[in-house]
């Protein structure tokens, strides 16, 4: 269960203040599907990056099962985000110079397993996402697509009760979004709980749980 209480995280840069996200009460349920809907500048980046403890609330809290991520120091909080987080992003940040395996791989890399444990679970990651033919292809020499995918495989080789997926697919083609979209449906069917942020008013068919933000706030829960 992840709880935001009056969150908020106020960003200045010099006099200007904007509160990108303004007194959010939240609660999302273990296995929900939430969709963040909301237009540019909302404030819905952030909200993830909060729950993702990639940043920390200006005031408030948040709670995930139980534990107040304001209260954790830097090491606490690294694997807080190790062990919880599955974090996709708008522009897949793959690293260009690594292979798919060895993207996938990277998030087991400080991990006490045997390397032969590490490729494995990073296979069986690759081949759920459709992309064993691709293991030793780069980035750059991958379709939009076949990058969220790789991204995909990534967030979750870790295998996080929590993925987190940041415009999923406003750089991708309807249909190709589509796919990835479905692909993350899947593993919300297996179990994760799943917050997808995204200012595409079709995603709001598949959530169970719709917040609806705007300047910070939220305006409609269902
Ligand atoms: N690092 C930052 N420094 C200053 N202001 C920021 C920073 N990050 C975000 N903001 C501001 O906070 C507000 C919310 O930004 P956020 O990225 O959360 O919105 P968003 O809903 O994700 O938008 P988009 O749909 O464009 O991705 C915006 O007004 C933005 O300009
Ligand atoms: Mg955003």
């Amino acid at each position: 269960m992840i709880e935001l209480r009056q969150a908020t995280k106020i960003y200045r840069k010099g006099r200007i203040e904007v509160k990108a996200v303004d007194g959010v009460d939240l609660k999302i349920k273990d296995g929900e599907l939430t969709v963040i809907v909301g237009v540019s500048g909302s404030g819905k980046t952030t909200l993830l990056n909060l729950i993702a403890g990639l940043d920390t609330p200006t005031s408030g809290s948040v709670l995930v099962d139980g534990t107040d991520l304001t209260k954790l120091d830097n090491e606490q909080l690294t694997l807080y985000r190790r062990e919880k987080i599955g974090f996709v992003f708008q522009f897949f940040y793959l690293i260009p110079t690594l292979t798919v395996l060895e993207n996938v791989m990277l998030p087991l890399v400080p991990l006490p397993m045997s390397a032969k444990e590490k490729q494995e679970r990073a296979m069986r990651l690759i081949e759920a996402v459709g992309l064993a033919d691709r293991i030793n292809h780069l980035p750059g020499e991958l379709s939009g697509g076949e990058q969220q995918r790789v991204a995909i495989a990534r967030a979750l080789v870790n295998d996080p009760p929590i993925l987190l997926a940041d415009e999923p697919t406003s750089d991708l083609d309807t249909q190709t979004g589509d796919q990835v979209v479905e692909l993350l449906r899947r593993f919300h069917a297996q179990g994760k709980t799943l917050i997808i942020a995204t200012h595409d008013e079709r995603l709001t068919q598949i959530a169970s749980h719709l917040v609806r933000m705007r300047d910070g706030k939220i305006v409609e829960e269902a």
